[in-house]
């Protein structure tokens, strides 16, 4: 009996630190373009100007692109790949819409659209995604 109270409560305690953590490095669902979606924009800054409307990129935020499958897609490409509107060789392919897209990891993340002129009328983005401070100061700003 006591035993499976003791089990109980470790297994209590270690949700509440989990929850905590958690809400420690919150990730964000960002919607690209927003209700606009991911779609050929009418001005080639659209999707450049939506990045810097978004603030500060962070690792483990999630773009979600909302296209309709098989009109558009979404690739995370090279820099260069990025430039040249090559979609030959992706870093990661994403074909189903609406594309929940995890950024993983610091630095610069581009995409394009490989489908037809979609990447050269400008469905192309860079994105650049910082570490979340991770000292206390910061955990109690959120
Ligand atoms: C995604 O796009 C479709 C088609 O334009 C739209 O009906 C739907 O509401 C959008 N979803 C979101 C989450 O914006
Ligand atoms: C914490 O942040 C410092 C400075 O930004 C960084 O050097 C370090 O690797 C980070 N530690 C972890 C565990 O993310
Ligand atoms: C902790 O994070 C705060 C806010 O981001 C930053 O100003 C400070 O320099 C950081 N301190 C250390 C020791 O990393």
């Amino acid at each position: 009996m006591a035993n499976i109270k003791m089990i109980n409560l470790v297994m209590v305690m270690t949700m509440v630190v989990a929850s905590m953590e958690f809400h420690g490095t919150m990730a964000r669902e960002l919607f690209v373009g927003d209700s606009f979606g991911w779609n050929v924009p009418n001005n080639q800054f659209f999707f450049d100007i939506w990045v810097i409307n978004q603030g500060v990129k962070y690792v483990n935020d999630v773009l979600v692109f909302n296209f309709t499958t098989g009109v558009h897609n979404v690739a995370e490409v090279s820099l260069q790949a990025h430039d040249a509107c090559d979609g030959s060789n992706p870093i990661q392919m994403y074909t189903s819409g609406p594309a929940r897209v995890s950024l993983n990891t610091a630095g610069i993340h581009c995409f394009i659209s490989t489908i037809g002129s979609d990447c050269k009328s400008f469905m192309n983005m860079i994105v650049r995604v910082e570490h979340r401070a991770n000292n206390s100061s910061s955990m109690l700003s959120h």
